[in-house]
């Protein structure tokens, strides 16, 4: 009986390791130590895929977006910012592209609230909206002060333009596919998109539709995220397959 009860006990904790292991989360270099190291991992390999990608192709944009509202675009684009900063040498740029519902204010400490809606009501110079983030060796330009249902995509362009040579990387956190048209635009300004879907919960028809108004507009799909992927599978037993 207690042999039952001691796998049964070891099958929980690997459930609850691995679970942990394939969330990411919001700040993951700030997050505590342990949880840390295992989300900053799933952020290396995902950091690596991408400059395994962006070195030959010349990639120095991208989009991190998803088919649906609060499927984790803003935590993985952070995330993966921030796993780019870890290269003390790569000089990264995360914008907040999402004006309709940002987030950035309340989740990173940013100095200023300027940001792109500013910056296209022509409140804002362009060289006054980032903050730079020393820890995580990334600057950051937010949405700005309040959501905004357009902003102009000239200023977007134009502003691209002005640091594309000014960053080896430039990770936008963009609106949902599905929900905004704003997203297909902004994935014609970039060099690639990286959808992310959430596990157990993006209908399969909804991350079509995004893959299919992203083909539209000619992006470049780099690959996809899958956000809070749960494991049913205890991982001893897993590793055996
Ligand atoms: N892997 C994860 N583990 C735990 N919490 C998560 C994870 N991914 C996202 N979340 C949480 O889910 C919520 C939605 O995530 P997030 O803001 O990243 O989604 P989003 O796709 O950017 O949403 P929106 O479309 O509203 O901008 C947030 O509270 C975030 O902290
Ligand atoms: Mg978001």
């Amino acid at each position: 009986m207690s042999k039952i009860y001691e796998a049964l006990k070891k099958a929980e904790q690997d459930r609850e390791r691995v679970r942990v292991q394939s969330t990411p989360a919001v700040t993951p270099v700030v997050s505590g130590a342990a949880r840390t190291n295992v989300i900053d991992e799933e952020y290396q390999k995902l950091r690596a895929s991408l400059v395994s990608i962006a070195v030959p192709s010349g990639l120095h944009t991208v989009l991190v977006s998803s088919p649906n509202h609060r499927e984790g675009a803003t935590t993985v684009a952070i995330g993966l910012a921030s796993a780019l900063g870890r290269d003390r040498e790569s000089r990264v740029l995360l914008v907040e592209g999402n004006w309709r519902t940002p987030s950035f204010r309340s989740i990173l400490p940013l100095t200023g609230d300027s940001g792109l809606i500013d910056l296209a009501a022509g409140r804002a110079a362009p060289e006054a909206l980032a903050t730079r983030l020393e820890d995580l060796n990334i600057s950051v330009i937010p949405a700005g002060t309040a959501p905004a249902q357009t902003v102009d995509f000239e200023v977007v362009d134009s502003l691209m333009a002005r640091l594309r040579s000014q960053f080896d990387f430039i990770v936008v956190d963009g609106p949902p596919v599905n929900s905004y048209a704003d997203a297909s635009v902004l994935a014609t300004k970039v060099d690639g998109v990286i959808l992310v879907v959430e596990a157990d919960n993006t209908p399969v028809l909804d991350a079509e539709n995004a893959k299919r108004q992203l083909g539209k507009v000619g992006a470049r799909i780099l690959g996809v995220v899958l956000n809070r992927r749960r494991n049913y599978i205890p991982a001893f037993i897993e590793s055996l397959l």
